[in-house]
């Protein structure tokens, strides 16, 4: 059997880090994609593609920001075609649970005639300290869309185990998989866990979606993020993904981990310790 040689893309992202590492350990060869690598790769500037391609033949494929956007569809079907002229033999997708939008660039990878796994994950724990609401966990004041809906928080420790087998795997390949955690919590009860486990007053409030776009707005977040937001709140976030699966437990033998676990891991870390340091919320 040929070698695996795996172009891990946003590696050094949420997953593609964590999958990058798993695939190290394993002895596996890898080439991370980042525009901060030699050779780079940016979803941006096609003309990168082909170098961070050349010599591989399986492909972790993690879109920046997200599937849903206008516009994904036509970069995810010039990368699949360049990808196959460049001898790739599999690809496996992450995507968005229950995001209709990222529907067509899912059925690119299904038609792209090589084999494919679809990993659908619901929200990562790691947005709480890896992404866009680190920032306001460190001010002690978590600000969101108005939202009750629960969602299965899933972590990306999972998510790289599922990635890692769909890319070594066979058994894997023409598979979706939709990764949830074990229960289903809303930002107000997350919260509420991170502020227990830290021991910080870390309060949480809602505005209208109007009024958060514009408090975003105000702070010059790009209009691409304030778009995805809309979307996440008001579509994905209408309950359809208010239920946990058993893909974890399907894929590798054991049970998703619980968002307790990560609060615990994550605050022994001191990362939701505030410091003096300006906080970059990217
Ligand atoms: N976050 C969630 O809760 C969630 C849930 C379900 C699905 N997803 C999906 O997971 C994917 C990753 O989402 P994430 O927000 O969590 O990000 P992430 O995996 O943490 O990715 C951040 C990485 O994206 C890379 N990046 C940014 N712009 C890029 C560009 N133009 N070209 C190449 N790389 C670029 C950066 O890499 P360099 O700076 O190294 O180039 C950065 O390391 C998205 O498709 C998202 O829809 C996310």
């Amino acid at each position: 059997m040929q070698e695996k040689k795996i172009l891990i893309l946003g590696g050094k992202g949420k997953t593609g880090r964590k999958v990058g590492e798993r695939l190290t350990d394993l002895g596996k060869t890898i080439r991370l994609g980042s525009r901060r690598e030699n050779p780079p790769f940016d979803w941006e500037n096609p003309e990168t593609w082909a170098g961070a391609l050349e010599g591989m033949n399986t492909v972790y494929m993690t879109f920046q920001p997200d599937l849903a956007i206008p516009g994904a569809s036509d970069i995810i079907k010039r990368f699949t075609t360049e990808a196959v002229k460049n001898g790739i033999q599999k690809l496996v997708l992450l995507s968005g649970r229950g995001e209709d939008k990222a529907g067509v660039c899912e059925q690119i990878v299904m038609d792209a005639g090589i084999d494919w796994t679809i990993v659908r994950a619901s929200w990562f724990n790691q947005n709480f300290d890896e992404g866009f609401l680190l920032g306001p966990i460190l001010a002690g004041e978590v600000v969101l869309p108005k939202c009750e809906t629960p969602e299965p928080l899933v972590d990306t420790d999972d998510i790289a185990d599922v990635v890692v087998a769909s890319l070594l795997d066979e058994k894997h390949n023409g598979q979706t998989y939709e990764l949830t955690g074990p229960r289903l919590l809303t930002f107000e009860q997350a919260t509420a866990e991170i502020s227990k486990a830290t021991g910080r007053d870390i309060r949480f409030s809602t505005l209208p979606m109007e009024e958060y776009k514009k408090m975003l707005a105000g702070s010059q977040v790009p209009e691409t993020f304030i778009w995805l937001i809309d979307y996440l709140f008001t579509e994905v976030l209408d309950g359809r993904n208010a239920s946990v699966t058993n893909d974890t437990e399907k894929v590798l033998g054991r049970k998703a981990k619980d968002f307790s676990e990560y609060v615990k891991e994550t605050a022994a870390s001191g990362i939701w310790r505030p410091t003096k340091q300006p906080v970059n919320q990217a």
